[in-house]
């Protein structure tokens, strides 16, 4: 696996790839990788003869007073485990090599980016969406591969490519849970033993919710229910909500795709999570 930090050498080794004709699969990352991340990189091998991965802790999606400075950096075991898993190039740029202070562009998916998860970070998806098309551009990608578990953030990204005529497939792989439950996350390490304890409730409360969806309960009470479980188990409850998967605007009785989306905190960590039906 080559290794490179600068937009120069990316590009002389991906202008070569072109040139060869070969067909790049991208994997965005923010690193301290977990069997999550391990999986999009083995889903982008099976699209593409060139994997490239970047690990770029994003300040522009970060909040004041986010956790942007204690966000967990473990490049070398990240570098180990990318290249067990037969990753051709790593892209690791610093602040500076992704951002000059003279930066005025800024790409902001309307609407989808305000809601949800959105609300109460704002500005996170302009962050996001400004980065991964920077990303993009950068290493010109066939494929980019995310995962369903940050499930707005998919979807902020497959409208980004779709609205600016972007020649990119996205692929979105299913959320690697650990044992009993809890989705795997970087920010799971914050956890202390006893939230940790209690943080697989986020998913347990979302399958019963799917339970009763299923059993024809009104949408609006599901919720309610949802979110008077987490209380009382002590989370934080941010959001919970049935939606519809196309645009994730809370869904009415007669919506077919749905989507169950939750953020809830367990002390200072916030956690994500998210069930279709
Ligand atoms: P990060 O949180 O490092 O996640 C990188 C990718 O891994 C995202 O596509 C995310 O959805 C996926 N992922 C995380 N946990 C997962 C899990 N348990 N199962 C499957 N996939 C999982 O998301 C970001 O970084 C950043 O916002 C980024 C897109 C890199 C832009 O800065």
């Amino acid at each position: 696996m080559h290794t490179v930090s600068t937009l120069a050498d990316l590009r002389t080794t991906i202008n070569a790839w072109k040139t060869a004709g070969e067909r790049i699969a991208f994997v965005p990352t923010m690193g301290n990788l977990h069997a999550g991340h391990c999986r999009l990189v083995e889903v982008a091998k099976t699209k593409a003869n060139r994997v490239v991965v970047s690990i770029f802790v994003n300040p522009t999606q970060f909040g004041i007073g986010e956790d942007f400075d204690s966000y967990p950096r473990t490049e070398e075991l990240d570098q180990a485990k990318l290249r067990t898993l037969g990753t051709d190039l790593l892209f690791l740029p610093s602040v500076a090599e992704m951002y000059t202070p003279e930066t005025k562009t800024v790409v902001s998916v309307q609407g989808l980016s305000d809601i949800h998860c959105g609300a109460s970070r704002v500005g996170h998806f302009d962050g996001v969406a400004t980065v991964v098309c920077k990303l993009f551009n950068r290493v010109q990608p066939d494929v980019a591969v995310f995962g369903r578990k940050d499930f707005q953030q998919l979807a902020v990204i497959q409208t980004m490519v779709k609205d600016l005529d972007m020649p990119i497939e996205i692929i979105g792989v299913d959320t690697v849970r650990e044992t009993d439950g809890l989705a795997m996350s970087s920010r799971n390490g914050y956890l202390t033993p006893e939230q940790r304890q209690t943080a697989p409730m986020l998913y347990q409360t979302l399958c019963q919710a799917k339970t009763e969806i299923l059993a024809g309960y009104d949408y609006r009470i599901v919720e309610q229910h949802a979110i008077t479980t987490l209380q009382q188990a002590g989370f934080q409850v941010d959001y919970v909500q049935i939606c519809r998967s196309s645009d994730l605007i809370p869904a009415q009785i007669d919506d077919k795709e749905l989507v169950l989306l939750a953020a809830a905190k367990l002390g200072k960590t916030r956690l994500i999570d998210n069930l279709t039906l």
